[in-house]
């Protein structure tokens, strides 16, 4: 069903993304890092999902975001064994797998238990067994890390001892892929850094699959099939929709399920806002917290401070006066969490990405 909140998993309630799809399954056999990147509900835990399911691997995920909130922000082995255990279980029915790690150290198997001691067991050791599994199976082994950048938060090296297992299996391992997705895609490819020396992963060659949100004619026609799925005749122009919410299907699928519910487009699309308006204020949040002048440079440039010097005006007339390598270093970091968008043409205009942020910085924040 095409509108429904959870990333999707089978190929027929993804809408379009067929290219992506194929680019991603071809990338699994012939890249041994893979990132998927775009901006935030655009997709891309659905097409991870998807293409690991066509093509019928198995594979362990770590979410990034997760794992960041429920270790207090500082990411441990322990943390990251016990959701691999938790993955384990998907298909540790495999007598195969059961018996590759069996002898294992620090890992015990009861029935079709799998159970990780963290302090024992190496993580290298266990991939180890798992490219032996995948390589009798002639399969692949997918390790999807959703929201990858969030692991620079692992270990007490900037996530330096992550990048060089990511080199290890890069290197040696022929049947076990690395997928990363990221939704602050500046601040996933500082976090990996492949053209700098001093990363682990310097000289090696990742693999992107970009995603866009849809255009205006593919937004309304997901619409429209959303609605012909459930066979809701509605009466406005979808158009108009589209026209507010943008293009990124996330909002779509909850203007869908609102509209179903309510069979009324004011009052669905008033509860759509109202639920989009939450989900990024609990971004903005975050945001905040890591500078106070991120939301306010957001909050300038979505009102019409477009250039640098507009932008530094808006922040003296608040009475804060900025000096230039700071203000460099907010609108880099905003565009690189993908918050902000800058083109250079005649000069150098800044706007804000999302047009329902825009609409929630203007409004409420
Ligand atoms: N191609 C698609 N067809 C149908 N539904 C989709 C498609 N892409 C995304 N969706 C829907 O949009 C919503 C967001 O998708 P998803 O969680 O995959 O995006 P994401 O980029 O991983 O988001 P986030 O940044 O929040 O992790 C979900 O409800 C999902 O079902
Ligand atoms: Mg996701």
């Amino acid at each position: 069903m095409l509108f429904d909140l959870k990333p999707k998993k089978r190929k027929i309630d993804l809408f379009d993304r067929k290219e992506e799809l194929e680019g991603v399954m071809e990338a699994f056999k012939k890249f041994p890092i893979i990132l998927i990147t775009g901006l935030r509900r655009v997709g891309k835990s659905s097409l991870i999902r998807v293409s690991i399911a066509e093509s019928k691997y198995s594979s362990i995920s770590l979410d990034g975001r997760l794992l960041f909130m429920n270790s207090g922000g500082n990411i441990r082995k322990m943390h990251l064994v016990n959701q691999i255990e938790k993955e384990l279980a998907n298909f540790s029915k495999s007598e195969k797998l059961r018996k590759s790690l069996k002898t294992l150290k620090g890992i015990s198997i009861n029935g079709n238990s799998v159970s990780l001691d963290w302090k024992e067991i190496d993580i290298l050791s266990l991939l180890e067994r798992i490219e032996n599994f995948a390589e009798k199976n002639r399969s692949y082994v997918i390790l999807f890390f959703d929201e990858a950048q969030y692991f620079k938060h692992y270990g007490s090296r900037g996530g330096k001892d992550l990048l060089a297992l990511f080199s290890y299996v890069y290197d040696n391992f022929e049947r076990i892929r690395i997928v990363l997705t990221g939704s602050e895609v500046g601040l996933l490819h500082d976090f990996l850094s492949a053209d700098d020396y001093n990363s682990p992963l310097y000289g090696r060659v990742l693999k992107e699959v970009q995603l866009q949100p849809f255009s205006k004619e593919l937004s309304i026609l997901f619409l429209k099939r959303g609605f012909e799925e459930l066979k809701i005749k509605v009466d406005f122009d979808l158009e108009k929709a589209v026209d507010i919410l943008g293009g990124l299907p996330g909002y779509l699928v909850q203007f869908g399920i609102r509209y179903s519910e309510k069979r009324n487009f004011d009052a669905a699309m008033d509860e759509t806002l109202k639920t989009i308006t939450g989900m990024i204020k609990g971004e903005l949040e975050e945001l905040s917290g890591k500078s106070r002048r991120y939301v306010k440079a957001l909050k300038y440039i979505a009102s019409g401070a477009d250039t640098w010097s507009k932008i530094k005006n808006i922040f003296a007339i608040n009475g804060d006066i900025i000096s230039d390598s700071r203000l460099f270093e907010i609108l880099t970091n905003l565009e690189k969490m993908c918050w902000v968008k800058k083109e250079k043409g005649e000069k150098v205009i800044y706007t804000v990405v999302d047009p329902m942020v825009r609409h929630v910085v203007l409004s409420k924040y």
